[in-house]
């Protein structure tokens, strides 16, 4: 069995297995379309609240379910391709062949951004400073940069996004580079996206293995609810303001170690616990501390995350065929079990995404602290065709807040403070 042949396998398993666990499950209520007001309890972190409806993605907690426009993620992560799913959230259907030929080529030209951008990052201390911090000021320079920026017609927008999902590639290969001490390259139309990212990123063609690997995980990534950076990105451009503006929001909110900066974490806490023979009393001390072990639970999830569950088993095969990976992949197996007995069954506490992308992105020889900009990189997919879809009937966002400080205090002047 050829290696590609050998990963669509494991995504079959990873389905029937997360299938047969879930039976039981309730069957999800589906809730359609809603009429305003809605009355729902709503708990802290707006957990419950209702910020609208959408045909874009669904995520069903019990069942562990994540579906783009209808599939489900395991048969896009098997069938599809990340153009394709891009293209099929934003325009809410598969592309004919036709159609995809075309947004693949957009897409590879758009890829080739402004020289003054790659400037820009060749000022900013790029190698010491946050990827993500360099990704949202370079994506906020694209802006500045297109003419068109501000506007307000959806099919600019939409060609907006199109740019974005493309540029973001481009940014992430040149910020890896610079981190490298290397000029970044420039982008190969020709290439797939995930080809092309990987080539910039570590400065070599990838093999079609790794293509596919990055290609699978950029799938994976692309959509999933009302997620925080998602929202922000919702909060943003409910303001009428532009989708440039919006995605860099949607990567400062991505950054945190309680999003997507998990992954970044997740491989520090792997260095720290060392091997597998410390897992126990490394948890056992994460738990007194009350720590949150990173990669693990989720707020909507309660029951195995399904990009984690082909990430596992991906991250296992990658893991075989790299040596140098094999301890940090043991210890985290074994962590994985340690979490899952303790908090598992008793708070369907389960990995999520980022529990296992970071071993299959540093198997492909990415830098750890580059691995969040590729989540941002594949996420602006659902980014935009949320915010998109959320603008064809836009009302500002603008929840309340309850006021717990005084109200009748006396202004002190400043002399007699
Ligand atoms: C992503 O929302 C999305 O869809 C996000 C995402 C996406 O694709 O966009 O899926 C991507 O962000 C994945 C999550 C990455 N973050 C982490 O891996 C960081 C570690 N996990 C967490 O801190 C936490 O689980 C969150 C942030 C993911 C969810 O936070 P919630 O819903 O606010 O949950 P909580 O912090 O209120 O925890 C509820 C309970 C607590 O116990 P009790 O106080 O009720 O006894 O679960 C416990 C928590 O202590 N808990 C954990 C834990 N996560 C939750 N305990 C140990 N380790 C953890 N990781």
């Amino acid at each position: 069995m050829s290696e590609l042949d050998r990963i669509n396998e494991l995504i079959h398993q990873a389905a029937e297995k997360a299938r047969m666990e879930t039976s039981d499950e309730p069957e999800p209520q589906y809730v359609g379309e809603l009429t305003w007001p809605v009355k729902v309890e709503i708990g802290q972190g707006l957990e419950g609240a209702i910020a609208g409806s959408t045909k874009v993605g669904y995520v069903n907690g019990a069942k562990g379910w994540l579906i783009y426009r209808g599939f489900n993620i395991f048969d896009l992560a098997e069938k599809s391709n990340y153009e394709e799913t891009a293209y099929l959230l934003l325009f809410g259907r598969l592309p004919k062949e036709a159609e995809l030929h075309d947004f693949k080529r957009r897409v590879g030209e758009y890829r080739v951004v402004p020289a003054d951008v790659i400037r820009i990052l060749q000022t900013l201390p790029t190698a010491r400073a946050h990827p993500m911090t360099a990704l949202q000021t370079a994506t906020a320079a694209l802006g500045a940069l297109d003419p068109t920026t501000d506007a307000a017609d959806i099919a600019t927008k939409r060609e907006h996004s199109i740019k974005l999902i493309a540029q973001l590639g481009t940014l992430i290969g040149a910020i890896a580079a610079i981190r490298q001490g290397r000029a970044p390259l420039d982008p190969d139309p020709s290439l797939s996206h995930a080809a092309d990212i990987l080539r910039m990123m570590t400065g070599k063609a990838p093999s079609p293995m790794d293509e596919r690997i990055m290609d699978i995980g950029l799938i994976l990534h692309a959509d999933h609810g009302c997620n925080a950076s998602t929202f922000t990105c919702m909060v943003v451009n409910s303001s009428l303001s532009d989708m440039y503006s919006t995605v860099a929001a949607g990567i400062a909110s991505l950054k945190g170690p309680l999003h997507g900066g998990a992954n970044e974490h997740v491989l520090y806490m792997l260095d720290e616990i060392g091997s597998p023979d410390n897992v126990k009393d490394w948890y056992q001390k994460a738990a007194a501390q009350k720590r949150k072990v990173m990669g693990f639970g989720h707020r909507v999830y309660r029951a195995y995350d399904p990009r984690a569950r082909i990430l596992g088993p991906l991250s296992h095969l990658i893991a075989e065929a790299h040596p140098e990976i094999r301890p940090m992949w043991e210890t985290a197996a074994t962590l994985e079990q340690v979490v899952i007995e303790h908090l598992g069954k008793e708070k369907k506490i389960f990995p999520n995404v980022d529990y296992w992308s970071g071993i299959v992105y540093k198997a492909l020889g990415i830098e750890t602290k580059m691995f969040t900009p590729i989540f941002a990189a594949s996420r602006v997919a659902g980014w935009t065709a949320r915010v998109l879809e959320y603008l064809e009937n836009n009302r500002i966002f603008r929840p309340r807040v309850t006021y717990t400080g005084p109200i009748k205090l006396d202004y002190v002047p400043l002399s007699e403070r």
